[in-house]
């Protein structure tokens, strides 16, 4: 249990986090998401163009998250929270590598691929402990199942809770998000004035937007560093000799 008034870490992840666990990131593959293009495979319309390559897309996709394991950076923000820290972690991603690490407060801003929803009622959720979504697979009310993730061009439900988390950040921690979509690179402005921020991500230095601490470095290199350093200070601060590497 953390400690009352214990320092608040809020974390904003992005698929960077998760590509030293094997799973590759959006943007580094020219505007192509393995050899699919976004349009075809992650929009309502694609869906409704071709709902079974959909639903294949995203089969391969769970089956990847399935095969991946949490990597050095997964498992050193789960070890914070063990050591009494307040970890606050806001993904972008839809796989389940924080959790399983160990994290117990994670919330996807765009969903989560191991969850199937209605296309008919958002609150009609299923979890997907094996296997895929199959056309024909229908909720409650008789509707096609989809991926319970969000598509571009569709509202960010969960942003307004995203904002009440980051508003009560002592520290934000950014890593591996190319602060490329919409709302989520808004996040960093909802930080309080007197709240740190550290980006690390081996474009950092690139990508850190003025007065944000940037460690040009991998995930699983520049994440267990800062826990290290903030489990033995017992303080959310920012190590200078850390940054700007
Ligand atoms: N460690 C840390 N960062 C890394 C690593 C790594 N090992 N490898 C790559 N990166 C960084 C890249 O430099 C880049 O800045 O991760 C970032 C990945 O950026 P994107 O591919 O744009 O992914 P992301 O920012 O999560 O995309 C946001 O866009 O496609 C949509 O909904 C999708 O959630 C996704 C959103």
């Amino acid at each position: 249990m953390e400690e009352q008034g214990a320092p608040h870490l809020v974390v904003l992840t992005g698929a960077g986090i998760s590509a030293e666990s094997g799973i590759r990131t959006f943007r580094a593959s020219d505007g192509l998401w393995e050899e699919h293009s976004i349009e075809a495979v992650a929009t309502p319309e694609g869906f409704a163009r071709d709902p079974e390559r959909v639903l294949r897309f995203y089969d391969e996709r769970r089956e990847q998250v399935r095969r991946a394991a949490p990597n050095a950076a997964h498992r050193a923000l789960a070890e914070l929270e063990r050591a009494g820290i307040r970890v606050s972690i806001i993904t972008q991603n839809i796989d389940d590598l924080h959790e399983r690490a160990g994290s117990r407060d994670v919330l996807h801003l765009h969903g989560e691929i191991l969850m199937a929803r209605s296309s008919v009622d958002d609150a009609l959720r299923y979890p997907l402990s094996s296997g895929g979504i199959r056309l024909g697979d229908v909720c409650d009310k008789g509707s096609q199942l989809r991926p319970d993730v969000v598509w571009f061009g569709e509202s960010v439900p969960r942003y307004g809770d995203a904002c009440d988390i980051v508003a009560e950040a002592d520290m934000l921690l950014v890593v591996g998000t190319s602060l490329a979509v919409m709302p989520a690179a808004l996040l960093l402005e909802q930080a309080p004035l007197e709240a740190q921020a550290v980006l690390v991500d081996p474009e950092a230095n690139d990508l850190a937007p003025p007065g944000v601490g940037r460690m040009a470095l991998s995930a699983g290199q520049g994440v267990p560093r800062l826990v290290k350093y903030w489990r033995a200070t017992g303080r959310l601060e920012l190590p200078n000799d850390l940054l700007s590497l």
